[in-house]
């Protein structure tokens, strides 16, 4: 069942766009009517995204994407169209008005998805309470700050047996919905008795937002180390990963596959914010295939026991199938992550990661092969070329390792090398802070369309296409002077379709606003157009303006195909009306 349009124009007007990037963008009020920050999809040192309150919709100068509420939340959270819509109408306490299951159904998920999410709320709050002394006690013990325990909703059941049973009912809650939730289970006396109690509890959300389970751990050494929720109507543990709901977001292109929760969120706390880990259960095709849908890139960094080594092969073996680039991390002198980082530190953790990704030493490698080092030319032609190299590493720690080894290699001073490094760094800089200047400066040129029908064949009349649809938006009573234009006038066809349906959505009085246009939009066709909405429109000679696009429209389509012999006419026509006048 499709989602009602006028539900999505509600759910439009009632999703501030602002508000909603802002939850994932720092936006600064700069030239204009726009607010610009730091792009989230692509990587960049100056703010070349821009979001705008009146139009509702946003558009990156520097990577070309663009559109809507929806669309942006597509994009960011990495969600098909109707779980975007889900997770926007939960932000904006609507409900959407569709679903395949039955009625009754639903509302029982809905109702243990609220329970849990209910649950969560109470362990965290549990921790600013005398009976969440020991959980507090724990993290910090391993170290983990306020930030990060409020990021992952981290929380403590307390040591006794009904604490969270006796809350939620207090909520509302039954006794049979708290054991259908995994929260509780049935006491011999005929009560009930709740499953997590005196551990540490970090909630399960799922990629759409939704709390679905729970795991906790002891607080401490013991056994069981880790309980997680059974599986229930709205819990698979073999279907879904520890922390992707934020890893999903990640810019570094790659999944961290971890074995415990704690791993995980150490590694989000040093910044590596794609850390994932399977729910108890060793790793599950199903698993594996999540994965795919994010990335294409899997590091395992399991514990490095024998058993964690052992895991990674069998994890290897479910992942590559899944299409998956596999990559194992050797972790020296700590047995997992979350020990490395604490003695380490999280720059080591990426010369970790980073060894195993650019595979530096064996690029060096290739590189010397070319060369015979027992010559003056010879180091003198390797050293050109692995600078280079060296400059291209992110990192300045390991362009420092890695200078030093290059020092070793040839017999010079490894300050000698680093100086190269930095002169062919400052190289690089300067050749990509033109080009990203070039990019800002003409921001369609960014933005390649992959959808042939995207592209202009008339570029002239395009021109002119895009230049109406713009003013048709800024002011949609414009569309009374377009009487005579047709969407098959278009030299673009998805232009033209633009058209006709702004014109449809006018005679029906239906909402025109630009957030909800996109939101009608796939994702490259929406790019499109908040691109063509970012130019300016003045208003003042809109008549005189829409009046020049239809005329150039329709002087343009003349000129195709079997309208040649037409327009030549035409201009006769012309021609002799201005000797005549
Ligand atoms: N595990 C589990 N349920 C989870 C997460 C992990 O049962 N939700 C299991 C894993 O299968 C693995 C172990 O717990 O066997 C992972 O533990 P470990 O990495 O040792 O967990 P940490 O919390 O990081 O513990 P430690 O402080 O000892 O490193
Ligand atoms: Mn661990």
């Amino acid at each position: 069942m499709a989602i009602p349009k006028s539900f999505i124009e509600e759910l439009v007007a009632r999703s501030d766009i602002v508000e909603v990037v802002s939850d994932y963008v720092q936006l600064t009020k700069r030239s204009g009517s726009n607010m610009f920050g730091l792009c989230p999809f692509h990587s960049e040192k100056t703010p070349s995204f821009s979001v705008s309150p009146d139009k509702q919709i946003y558009h990156c100068f520097g990577c070309g994407k663009g559109g809507g509420v929806i669309g942006f939340i597509m994009e960011i959270e990495n969600l098909p169209y109707r779980d975007a819509v889900a997770f926007l109408a939960r932000r904006a306490g609507l409900e959407v008005p569709e679903d395949e299951k039955s009625p009754e159904e639903r509302s029982r998920r809905a109702r243990l998805l609220e329970l849990n999410r209910r649950a969560a709320r109470y362990f965290y709050s549990v921790l600013s309470t005398p009976r969440g002394a020991a959980a507090v006690e724990y993290i910090n013990s391993r170290r983990l700050t306020p930030k990060t325990v409020k990021a992952f909703g981290i929380g403590a059941a307390p040591d006794e047996w009904t604490a969270l049973s006796d809350a939620m009912c207090a909520e509302g809650f039954t006794e049979s919905e708290l054991l259908e939730a995994g929260l509780a289970k049935k006491g011999r006396n005929g009560g009930i008795y709740d499953v997590f109690r005196n551990r540490l509890v970090f909630p399960v959300i799922d990629v759409r937002g939704s709390v679905i389970g729970f795991s906790g751990r002891i607080l401490g050494e013991g056994e069981p180390k880790y309980l997680n929720t059974p599986d229930t109507p709205v819990f698979t543990k073999s279907r879904n990963l520890f922390a992707l709901n934020i890893a999903k977001r990640t810019k570094r292109g790659m999944l961290i596959l971890a074995e415990g929760n704690v791993d995980v969120v150490m590694l989000h706390q040093a910044g590596f914010d794609c850390a994932v880990a399977s729910l108890g259960t060793s790793l599950t095709a199903e698993q594996a295939r999540l994965m795919s849908r994010y990335t294409k890139d899997v590091v395992i960094a399991y514990d490095s026991d024998a058993a964690g080594v052992k895991a990674a092969q069998r994890a290897i073996g479910l992942l590559e199938p899944a299409g998956l680039k596999v990559r194992v991390l050797k972790i020296p002198d700590a047995k997992d992550p979350d020990e490395f980082i604490k003695t380490k530190g999280p720059e080591a953790f990426e010369l970790l990661l980073e060894r195993s990704e650019n595979q530096v030493d064996y690029r060096i490698d290739a590189v010397r092969a070319r060369y015979d080092l027992e010559t003056d030319d010879g180091r003198l032609g390797f050293l050109g070329e692995v600078t280079d190299l060296l400059a291209s590493l992110p990192g300045a720690v390991e362009r420092e390792i890695y200078s030093r080894k290059v020092a070793e290699l040839i017999g010079v001073s490894p300050e000698a090398v680093q100086s190269e490094v930095r002169r062919a760094a400052r190289r690089r800089a300067s050749g990509e802070r033109r080009r990203t200047e070039r990019e800002a400066m003409r921001p369609e040129a960014a933005f390649q369309p992959r959808d042939r029908s995207l592209r202009y064949d008339n570029v002239a009349s395009a021109a002119a296409e895009e230049g109406l649809i713009g003013y048709i938006m800024a002011d949609p009573s414009l569309l009374r002077d377009t009487e005579d234009l047709s969407p098959e006038d278009f030299s673009s066809k998805y232009l033209g379709e633009i058209f006709r349906e702004l014109r449809s959505r006018f005679s029906r009085h239906e909402d025109m606003s630009p957030g909800v246009i996109l939101s009608t939009l796939g994702a490259e066709e929406a790019a499109r157009l908040s691109a063509i909405l970012q130019k300016p429109v003045s208003l003042g000679n809109a008549a005189g303006a829409i009046a020049d696009y239809i005329d150039r429209i329709k002087t343009e389509g003349l000129k195709t195909g079997e309208n040649r012999d037409l327009l030549a006419v035409r201009d006769k026509l012309k021609q002799k009306k201005g000797l005549g006048g």
